[in-house]
C-alpha cells in the first residue's frame, strides 16, 4: 500500500489532523506523513490509503481513534541523558537549590515529563534526582510522565532497554541503574523504577486532568521534542497550560532546538553552561558570569546557533561521552555491578566486545576488536565498531578514519555514512558532513520504511531518515 494522496488532499487530510490533534504537518513533512497515513490505515482495518483518506475526511473521530491515529503521527525518539548540559544543570544547580529551599518545609518535588514516549526522560530524570539527595526516602517526590502514545507508555512502564537507548549517556548511569538481562537487554533497578508513574495523556487535553495534584504546583517541567509539531494556536494553549501547572518559581525545559522568545514569551531565559531553561519566576535567574540570565535579544541567536550546533552532534549515537560531574554535583553512586562476559566459545567476538564496550572497559574492547580485524580485515562491521569504542576513547581522527575504512569496505554501510557525518559535524567540518549524511540518505531512500540497517540496533530506516533529514536540514542552515 502506498499513499500517493494529492495535493489537495494532503492539505485537506492536514486540516482534519490539526482539528483533532493540533500536530502540524508543513509541506516538507508530508511525504513521512503519507508513509505515517499508510500505517494508520492498516491499524484501522483499511487494505487501501483512498479508502482510509475517504473515512477519514468524512467521519468524526472518537477520542480512542483519536489517539491512535496519533500514535501513528507522532515520533516516539529518545535516549537517556538526552542533552547531558541540561542534565547537569539540574543535577549540579537546579536540584540543589530546590532541595535547600524546602528542606525546611513540605519536602515535597513534583516533576512531569510531558510526551515522555518509552521512558527514558523520567527515568533519567528520576536518576537524577536519585544522584542529588542523599536522604531521598525522607522527600516525597513524583515523577509524572505523560504521553499520548499508549504503546510506547507500555514499553515505559516495562524499563527494559537495548543499548539504542542508551547511546549518548555516561557510562554510570547503565553500570549503576540497570541490571542486565539475556542477551543486550537491560532493566532498571525497581528504585528508579517505582520513582515514575506513567499517563496518557494528548497535551491537547491538559485542562481535563489539571485539577489532579501532580499537574499542579510543579517544580519541574520537561517537555522536550514534542512543541515542534504543534500549530501555532495549540502551541499558545499548550505552553499557556504548562504555565499555569508549574508552581510560582517553577522551571520548564524544552530541547535546544526549540529554544523561542517568541513561542515562549512569559517565561525568563536562563543561562547554564550549554543550556538554556526557562524559568517561570525571573528571581530565579543566576547573575553571575556563568549562570547568566539573557534577554538581551543580540546574544540569543548566536548562542542558540551554538546550542543547534550540539545538539545536532548529540543525535550521534556514539558522541563522546560527559562523564565530568557538574559543579556542586553531589554523587553517591552504587558499587558497580560487573556484569559477568559469558565464556568463550558462548558468544562471537563481537558481542564481547560490545560487553566490554558497554561496560566500561574501553581498552579492552579495543584490544579485542584490533585483534579480530587482524584475524578478519575485510569485516566492515569491526571498523565501525573500533570507531564506536574510539569516540568513547574521545579520538575523533582516529574514530573517523576507522568509519572511512568500514565505507570503504562497504560503500552501502549506511549507518557508516551516517555516523561519520554526524562526527563531521562535531568537527565543524559542514561540507563534509552534509555529504556523508546524503550519503546515508540517499541509500535510506533506496529501502523500505521498516527495513533495519546493519549496526542501527533496531531502528527502523523510515526513522532513521528523520534524524538524518533534521541533522542535513540544520547543516544546510550554515
Ligand atoms: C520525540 S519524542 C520525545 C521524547 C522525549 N521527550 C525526549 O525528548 O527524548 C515525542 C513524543 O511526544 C509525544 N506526543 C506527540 N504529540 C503528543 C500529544 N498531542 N500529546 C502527548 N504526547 C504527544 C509522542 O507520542 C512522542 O512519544
Amino acid at each position: 500500500m502506498n499513499s500517493d494522496l494529492t495535493h489537495s488532499e494532503f492539505e485537506s487530510v492536514c486540516t482534519v489532523i490539526a482539528a483533532l490533534t493540533g500536530l502540524h504537518f508543513p509541506q516538507d513533512r508530508w511525504p513521512m506523513l503519507g508513509r505515517n497515513l499508510v500505517s494508520a490505515a492498516r491499524d484501522f482495518g483499511y487494505s487501501d490509503s483512498s479508502s482510509f483518506l475517504d473515512w477519514l475526511l468524512a467521519n468524526e473521530l472518537n477520542k480512542s481513534q483519536v489517539d491512535i491515529l496519533v500514535s501513528h503521527l507522532t515520533i516516539s525518539e529518545t535516549y537517556f541523558w538526552r542533552e547531558p548540559q541540561v542534565f547537569n544543570a539540574l543535577t549540579g544547580i537546579i536540584l540543589p537549590e530546590l532541595i535547600e529551599s524546602k528542606r525546611n518545609g513540605d519536602k515535597t518535588i513534583r516533576i512531569w515529563s510531558a510526551g515522555c514516549s518509552t521512558g527514558e526522560e523520567p527515568y533519567s530524570l528520576a536518576i537524577a534526582l536519585h544522584r542529588t539527595i542523599p536522604d531521598i526516602s525522607e522527600w516525597t517526590i513524583s515523577i509524572l510522565a505523560s504521553d499520548i502514545n499508549r504503546v510506547a507508555l507500555e514499553k515505559a512502564a516495562s524499563a527494559v532497554y537495548t543499548p539504542w537507548s542508551f547511546r549518548n549517556c555516561p557510562p554510570w548511569l547503565i553500570q549503576n541503574y540497570f541490571n542486565r538481562l539475556d542477551g543486550s537487554r537491560y532493566e532498571l533497578v525497581p528504585e528508579i523504577k517505582e520513582m515514575v508513574t506513567f499517563i496518557k495523556l494528548n497535551l491537547t487535553q491538559i485542562n481535563h486532568l489539571a485539577p489532579q495534584r501532580e499537574l499542579n504546583d510543579v517544580d519541574i517541567l520537561f517537555c522536550r521534542n514534542v512543541l515542534m509539531y504543534f500549530t501555532s494556536d495549540w502551541l499558545e494553549k499548550i505552553v499557556g497550560d504548562f504555565y499555569k501547572c508549574l508552581a510560582p518559581k517553577g522551571w520548564f525545559v524544552v530541547s535546544s532546538c526549540e529554544l523561542s522568545s517568541q513561542v515562549f514569551p512569559q517565561f525568563t531565559s536562563v543561562n547554564f553552561p550549554g543550556a538554556v531553561i526557562y524559568s517561570k519566576s525571573d528571581t530565579n535567574c543566576y547573575q553571575s558570569t556563568e549562570f547568566q540570565s539573557f534577554d538581551s535579544p543580540e546574544v540569543v541567536p548566536d548562542f542558540i546557533g551554538k546550542l543547534q550546533e550540539e545538539a545536532a552532534f548529540v543525535s550521534n549515537p556514539f558522541i563522546p561521552k560527559d562523564t565530568a560531574p557538574a559543579v556542586g554535583m553531589v554523587i553517591h553512586d552504587r558499587p558497580v555491578e560487573i556484569v559477568v562476559i559469558p565464556e568463550e566459545g558462548m558468544t562471537s567476538n563481537r558481542q564481547k566486545i560490545a560487553d566490554l564496550a558497554d561496560n566500561g572497559y574501553l581498552i579492552d574492547a579495543l584490544i579485542l576488536c584490533d585483534e579480530s580485524i587482524a584475524k578478519d580485515k575485510l569485516d566492515s562491521g569491526l571498523y565501525f565498531i573500533r570507531s564506536s569504542i574510539l569516540v568513547e576513547l574521545e579520538k575523533i581522527s582516529e574514530a573517523i578514519l576507522a568509519l572511512k575504512q568500514a565505507i570503504y569496505l562497504d560503500p552501502g554501510f549506511i549507518m557508516g555514512h551516517f555516523n561519520l557525518g554526524n562526527l563531521l559535524i562535531g568537527q565543524g567540518k559542514t561540507k563534509m558532513a552534509i555529504r556523508y549524511l546524503q550519503n546515508a540518505l540517499d541509500l535510506l531512500n533506496a529501502c523500505n520504511d521498516d527495513y533495519i540497517a546493519p549496526e542501527s540496533e533496531g531502528l527502523a530506516s523510515v526513522y532513521l531518515k528523520e534524524i538524518v533529514q533534521a541533522n542535513l536540514k540544520s547543516e544546510r542552515k550554515k
